[in-house]
């Protein structure tokens, strides 16, 4: 089908923390370099996004952070808005699911569906928590996993043996809010029976995406579908979220994965009064760029909304990518093992495109991959600098010593089979590109744009224009030599701005700069072409394109990388279990020789500071006794150094000591959360000498 126009949508990230490289590789840096380069062919093209901001992870993040939702999703909206932006991921709006707007829209749909009689309403017993007078969320509720005996598996699943539970299968639950006992009350909601949907997706996605989808997408589609659908609550009791538009509805919202997907729709209505061309007019390409963990919703769940509220088009493809590991492990955002993306904008300034480079190179695309600080510095100094960056230099660096610092003539009789070997390969490498991009694969568009610089490389090394130089008195027909590689090479750099505008578009626009053109030259129509630059005229000095990694960054980003998941480690260690749950389900028993070996003292806090770019962490001078000890303690987000300084408190004094950001922590500082989650110190109640021993 000829398309009219494309519709690119992003996955709303939820509000409740800052985003990472996971994220970017995931789905926002791909869909930015086919948008990029959906513009760059000159078609329509819409890009939309913006923050999820219900749902269950927002509501836990305040009670983390001791905040309301509100206060959670304006923080990190803002913060995430601006990493994207910074990041060149060019969205034509980024908007937030708490808008007017996308309230109104997510209403209306689902007042339409429920007017033409989509939903079955059901009442079941959900766990209720009755001291905080509210239904509790699987993800709320806690108690001892039945298959690994982990008193830490939620209501949903079990982080630890990975287990999917149901909050009636967990031993013990209590209610993450209060720590009692939840009850069970009888609730209604509003159900859409997926399984009537299910003869129609068999036609649209087993049959009809075979051959489009990737195979990770369409395998777990088909296996969701083979295994049965059931009909699913599209609507929680919960006082965040888009509230239930039904009298009587009182409490209801939305399920956050109805509201979400429509925030596309509302995102592009706020964009543009032409919003119902995108979505509801058959010549569209809709595409929906996400990572794997969302298949499911935007598979199977979004396209049976659309298809049963009725107008709407279909995704036309659904992009996944799957995970990016990080140094070997799984990002974890609890224990803070991530590279967050407005922290590497801060480490390296200006260097964007390194990042965006190096996970696009190994993006995710068809498995799981890594991401390690090495493998950067190795990708962004050989293959960015050593040969793209490289091959752009030394292309200006002669033009300026051979040429004048202009554009040579090309010489028709002086062209050769090595001339025109390169002219076919960049013609070539335009079509290759072209084809991988409009089939989702970014990695091997971009592996193809490095393979056409490094030929650029050879053709320069066979040529050797400065030893031509050399004999020229001799040979005076050498020049014509030395002005059509020079001439090549920098047409040969024109269509390298071209071809990476997509991918890498600040080293685009900075080589428009050394080339004098104007953004219009990066059009893709130009690409594989040879006379893109004319002759005679003048370019600019070249510019470093790509700083080089030292071996220091890498070594400070792996040490910041750990150091931080052992501060939420030790973090977490120290804070006692809450006084109202059962000892016995918290922690295994011990003998008092357990105890014994555990030197606990007293001590003072004399002085604190800030560590450098941890901004978790403060480094405390603590006095124990006659001693004076340097504890490192990730309590920088609930105090003030000015505010702990001469506080009496519990110190482990025997504990190995352990660096942190290079320094070294030679100690642990005991602490307990109130019910507001908020950290507070364990000390004595009168005072007692520094060093005194605790028993
Ligand atoms: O997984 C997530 O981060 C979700 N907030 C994605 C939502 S995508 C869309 F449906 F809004
Ligand atoms: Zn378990």
């Amino acid at each position: 089908m000829d398309y009219k126009r494309l519709l690119i949508t992003a996955a709303l990230p939820y509000a409740n923390g800052p985003v990472h490289i996971g994220h970017l590789a995931g789905c926002y840096l791909p869909a930015d370099i086919y948008v990029r380069y959906q513009r760059a062919q000159k078609r329509e093209v819409k890009f939309v996004c913006g923050s999820d901001e219900h749902g269950v992870p927002i509501t836990i993040r305040a009670m983390k952070e001791g905040t309301t939702p509100q206060a959670v999703v304006d923080k990190y909206h803002a913060l995430i808005k601006e990493s994207f932006h910074q990041m060149g991921i060019s969205f034509d709006i980024y908007s937030r699911t708490s808008s007017t707007t996308h309230r109104e829209t997510s209403q209306a749909f689902f007042k339409k569906m429920f007017d033409d009689g989509a939903f079955e309403v059901k009442e079941s017993e959900q766990y209720y928590d009755e001291e905080k007078q509210m239904f509790l969320a699987d993800r709320y509720i806690v108690g001892t996993c039945p298959v690994c005996s982990n008193d830490k598996a939620y209501g949903d699943q079990c982080e630890k043996c990975g287990s999917t539970l149901s909050p009636e299968q967990l031993i013990n639950p209590h209610s993450t809010l209060s720590n009692s006992k939840p009850v069970k009350r009888k609730t209604q909601h509003w159900y859409f029976p997926l399984n009537k949907y299910e003869d129609w997706l068999k036609e649209w996605i087993v049959e009809g995406k075979k051959d489009t989808w990737k195979a990770n997408v369409y395998g777990q589609c088909k296996s969701w579908i083979d295994a049965g659908l059931q009909p699913r609550a599209m609507t929680r009791d919960s006082s965040w979220g888009v509230p239930v538009p039904l009298p009587n509805a009182e409490g209801k919202v939305l399920y956050v994965w109805f509201d979400a997907p429509i925030g596309y729709i509302s995102a592009t209505k706020e964009l543009t009064p032409m919003w119902s061309d995108y979505w509801q007019k058959d010549d569209t390409k809709l595409v929906h760029f996400i990572g794997k963990d969302n298949i499911v919703f935007h598979c199977i769940i979004f396209p049976a909304m659309l298809k049963s509220h009725g107008g709407y088009v279909l995704p036309e493809n659904v992009p996944a990518n799957e995970f990016l590991n990080i140094e070997g492990e799984k990002v974890s955002t609890s224990r803070n093992w991530a590279v967050w993306v407005h922290e590497y904008l801060s480490d390296f300034p200006d260097q964007q495109d390194l990042l965006r480079y190096v996970l696009c190179a190994n993006a995710p695309e068809t498995k799981d991959n890594d991401f390690t600080w090495k493998d950067f510095q190795t990708r962004v100094n050989s293959e960015l600098s050593g040969n793209l960056g490289n091959f752009v230099n030394r292309a200006f660096v002669m033009m300026h010593k051979l040429c004048s610092g202009r554009v040579p003539t090309f010489h028709k009789d002086a062209t050769n089979e090595i001339d025109l070997a390169l002219v076919a390969d960049i013609k070539e490498a335009k079509e290759k590109i072209e084809t991988a991009i409009e089939s989702y694969k970014f990695r091997d568009a971009l592996s193809e744009i490095m393979a056409i610089s490094a030929k650029g490389n050879k053709y320069l090394q066979v040529n050797e224009p400065w030893n031509l130089v050399k004999t020229l008195d001799t040979n005076p027909g050498n020049q014509k030599r030395i002005d059509n590689c020079i001439h090549l090479s920098l047409q040969l750099c024109a269509n390298l701005a071209i071809f990476i505008n997509p991918f890498l578009p600040f080293t685009a626009q900075k080589m428009c700069g050394m080339m004098k053109v104007v953004e219009r030259m990066l059009d893709w129509e130009n690409g594989g072409r040879v006379d893109l630059l004319k002759v005679n005229y003048p370019l600019r000095e070249p510019q470093i394109l790509f700083k080089k990694i030292e071996d220091s960054e890498v070594a400070d980003q792996v040490e910041k990388l750990k150091a931080r998941s052992q501060q939420v480690m030790e973090t977490k260690a120290a804070i006692i279990p809450n006084k109202q749950a059962e000892p016995s389900v918290e922690k295994a028993m011990i003998q008092f020789d357990d105890f014994a070996k555990i030197d606990l003292r007293t001590g003072i806090i004399l002085r604190a500071e800030k560590v450098e770019k941890a901004d978790k962490l403060l480094k405390l001078s603590v006095k124990l006794g006659e001693e004076e000890r340097t504890i490192v303690s990730g309590i920088a987000l609930h105090f003030s150094p000015e505010e702990i300084i001469g506080k009496h408190v519990v110190v482990v004094a025997n504990l190995a000591p352990r660096k942190m950001r290079g320094i070294e922590s030679q100690g642990m500082i005991l602490m307990s959360e109130n019910e507001d989650g908020k950290l507070v110190f364990v000390s004595p109640t009168e005072p007692v000498a520094p060093g005194s021993e605790v028993r």
